[in-house]
């Protein structure tokens, strides 16, 4: 299975929200909100294909302060048919990649401490626990991750 990365346009909008949908059903981005992820100034988007069709995307940041630039995965999703074939993994590689290249020295990131897939992935890639996050989401606990670059 061949999988190959490339930048995010706004012309995937819509099928990136599906696949946003289909990952986190209520708690989606909305079409408007991803958009606005997508196209903001420090935005790195990339997707995966998989024969062509879009499997995943990610989308990340890069906050910059006074002393450093610091990397920020805001979302990961990979379309159900398409899972546990290091989609996923691949995309996390090419942004921490990219990051690097932009003298990004960590990235950081909140999770559900709940979604086992999405942590082990993080684990696997060497992200580490920082915090508890007590009521992050609507429904739940999350947990700041980071690793250093
Ligand atoms: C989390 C998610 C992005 C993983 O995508 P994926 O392409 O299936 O992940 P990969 O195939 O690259 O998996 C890499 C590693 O992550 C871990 N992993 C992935 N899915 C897992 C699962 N369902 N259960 C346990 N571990 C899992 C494994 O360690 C895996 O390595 P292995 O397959 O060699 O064991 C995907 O399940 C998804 O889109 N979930 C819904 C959206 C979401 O929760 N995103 C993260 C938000 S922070």
């Amino acid at each position: 299975m061949e999988i190959t990365i490339e930048y995010a346009t706004s012309g995937l909008l819509e099928e990136l929200h599906e696949i946003e949908r289909q990952c986190f059903k209520k708690e989606a981005f909305s079409k408007n909100e991803l958009g606005i992820l997508l196209t903001a100034y420090n935005s790195v988007g990339l997707i995966a294909r998989v024969n062509h069709e879009v499997a995943g995307f990610i989308i990340g940041a890069i906050e910059v302060n006074q002393s450093a630039s610091i990397g920020h995965i805001l979302t990961v999703d990979v379309t159900p048919k398409f899972q546990r074939r290091g989609v996923a993994q691949q995309l996390l590689q090419a942004i921490e990649d990219i990051f690097r290249a932009q003298r990004v020295t960590s990235c950081y990131l909140e999770v559900r401490e709940d979604n086992v897939a999405a942590l082990s992935l993080y684990e696997k890639a060497g992200y580490r626990k920082i915090a508890k996050l007590e009521n992050y989401y609507p429904t739940g606990h999350g947990l700041y991750l980071k690793k250093n670059l």
